[in-house]
Parts: C-alpha cells; structure tokens; sequence
C-alpha cells in the first residue's frame, strides 16, 4: 500500500519524510516517482496539476494539506473518492491570531504610527476608538471563522457572523444566505472574509458588496481583511473602494493571482497591508497527525473528520 504524495509550491519529500516517520509500514511516494500506480491507495494534495491523479485507479480517499479544497475540486479529473480537508487546532489557531491581529492592527492604527515613525513625527491623535465600539462581521462561520469571533469577542470587538445556512453560536450575532447579507453589512465595520472559494462565492469581495458596508463607523470607512482565497476578491474594486472612500483600509493575504504579481499596486499601497497567503500554515508536525488519524478511523470503520461535501464544494 502507497501513500502519495502530490504537492505543488511546497516541499513535497518533507511531506513525505513526515509521513513516513509516522507510518513506518507504509510506502509514502511523491507524485513522479517510479511507482506501481495500482499500489496507491492514499494520496495527500496540495495544488497538484490537474489530471495527474487519474493514473491511480485504486486510491480510496484523498486528503487536502490545507482546510480549502478549491485546489483538488477545480480539477475534472480528480477521483470519484471521499475527499477530506484539514480541521485542526493548529491550523485555527493560527488563522485566528492572524485575525485578531490585523482586527487589532486597524483600530489600534499601526499602519499610521509606522508611517509616522518613518518621518520621526509625534502625533499623539487621541481618536482612538474602543474595540467595543467597533463591529467586525465574519464571512463565513466555519472552523475557522467561529473560532475568530470567539477570540475577537474577547479582545472587545462587537462580533457578527454570516454563513450559507442559518448557524446558532453562543453569544455571537449570526445572518445567513443572500437575504440576510444587506443586514450583515450594513453593521459591519471590519469585514473579515472566511469563505470557501466556490462557484457561488467567487468575486462575492466585490464594489456592490463593499457599498453595503457601514458607513457609520468608528473607524471612518470601513476595513476589508480577507484571508480565504484570492477568488473570492475582485481587486480592481478593491482598489477603486480605496480609491473613493469606500473603504479605508485592507488587509490581503490571498490574491486572484498568486505570487501576487510585482506590476500589482497592491504592494506598495498605502492602505494595503499584504501577506504572502501564510495566515494560517499547515504546519507538517500537526497536519499530518491529523491526515493519519483520519487514516485510522477509516481503517477502522469509523466516520473521519474532514469530510467534504462535493455538491457545495467545501
Ligand atoms: N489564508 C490561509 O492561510 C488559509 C488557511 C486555511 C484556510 N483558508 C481558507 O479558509 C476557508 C474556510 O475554512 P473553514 O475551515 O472555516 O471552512 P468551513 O468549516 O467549511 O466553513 C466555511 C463557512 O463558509 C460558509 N459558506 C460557504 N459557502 C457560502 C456561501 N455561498 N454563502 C455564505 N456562506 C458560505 C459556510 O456556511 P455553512 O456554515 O452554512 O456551511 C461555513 O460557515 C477555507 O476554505 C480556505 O479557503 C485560508
């Protein structure tokens, strides 16, 4: 029985290596290696070329190195197997630091006192708003998102959630589906984006829904962070929202193309901060624990966690 390794943009034989400490009786490959492709019964993906995986007839699950799974569904040739994507504490925490702390970073405005220190000037602006005072909504209330409101909620920040379904979180504000969106918006000072990337949330970033954004805020205009897929935005209106007041401030950590592109003015954009899409690594010590505990429980007949549902796409 192989395991497969299929990665894309990582460090495909330190996968693997981590793999095989943990599975010592387990051949692990990696996608391109001189292997019987009958043998492959686990495969492990990360942006892999689409097609590559048709060869290996006998897989029986596939696992996402990472929580999204836009990578592996985006591909028709992609096995008719149970798929599953990564939920793991290490992985929500770190989304969710990221998340408190660039929340932190817009209303504590640290951008503004970095560019002040450039120019050694002392501009002791009082106008600081309490986080109390300002309203964070959350796209999407997933593994990820309700662990940041959690966190968010505890930093002070009034929180909202949104999500495809009707969600009950304990002591969080929740709206759902496109009827409830208007509502969402209109109390949100700081959007926080969480989403898949599926077919019905692509560009869903876009001018019409930044225009429903409150516009009675602490913060003067509202502010966009988005740390889901760069799919999900539509970076023109981003920049043209910022342009015309429509937002303040963005924080991207995804891209509609990635690397992001050197000619993109979202660079070098005063009001832009950019990460490399690194909000929350998949961390090989603690996403392969997962990936073969899961393993495990499917040996052994039970459910595992992950399982992703094809028809919605996440
Ligand atoms: N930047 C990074 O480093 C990084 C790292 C990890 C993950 N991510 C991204 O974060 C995403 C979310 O991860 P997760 O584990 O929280 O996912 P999840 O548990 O599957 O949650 C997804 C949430 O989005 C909602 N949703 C999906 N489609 C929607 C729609 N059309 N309208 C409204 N809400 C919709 C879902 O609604 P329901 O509750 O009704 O199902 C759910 O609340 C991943 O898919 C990935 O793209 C980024």
């Amino acid at each position: 029985m192989t395991l497969l390794v299929a990665v894309q943009g990582w460090d495909a034989q330190a996968w693997a290596a981590r793999f095989q400490t943990l599975l010592p009786d387990v051949v692990v490959a990696v996608l391109g290696d001189d292997i019987d492709p009958a043998s492959v019964r686990h495969v492990v993906c990360w942006r892999h070329t689409p097609g590559s995986l048709v060869q290996f007839t006998n897989v029986g699950v596939i696992f996402s190195l990472g929580a999204g799974v836009d990578h592996m569904i985006s591909d028709p040739a992609l096995p008719k197997v149970p798929l599953i994507r990564i939920v793991d504490p290490d992985l929500t925490n770190r989304m969710s630091e990221y998340v408190v702390m660039h929340c932190l970073m817009h209303l504590r405005q640290q951008r503004r006192y970095d560019a002040q220190a450039r120019l050694k000037l002392w501009d002791d602006d009082r106008a600081q708003p309490a986080a109390q005072n300002v309203r964070v909504g959350i796209m999407g209330l997933g593994q990820l998102g309700r662990d940041a409101a959690r966190k968010l909620t505890v930093m002070g920040f009034k929180v909202a959630g949104w999500s495809r379904s009707p969600r009950t979180v304990p002591e969080l504000e929740t709206f759902a589906g496109s009827a409830e969106l208007p509502e969402f918006l209109a109390r949100t000072d700081i959007l926080v984006c969480l989403l898949p990337l599926t077919a019905q949330t692509r560009g869903i970033l876009n001018k019409n829904l930044f225009k429903g954004l409150a516009r009675d805020g602490r913060l003067g205009a509202p502010v966009l962070i988005n740390a889901g897929r760069g799919g999900l935005q539509v970076e023109s209106d981003i920049l043209s929202a910022l342009a015309d007041g429509t937002l303040s401030a963005a924080t991207l950590d995804v891209f509609e193309s990635e690397p992001l592109p050197a000619s993109s003015p979202l660079w070098i954009h005063p009001a832009v901060t950019v990460t490399p899409h690194n909000a929350a690594m998949s961390e090989p010590e603690a996403v392969a624990g997962f990936i073969v505990t899961q393993m495990a429980r499917m040996a052994a007949g039970e459910q595992p966690d992950g399982l992703v549902d094809r028809a919605s796409g996440y």
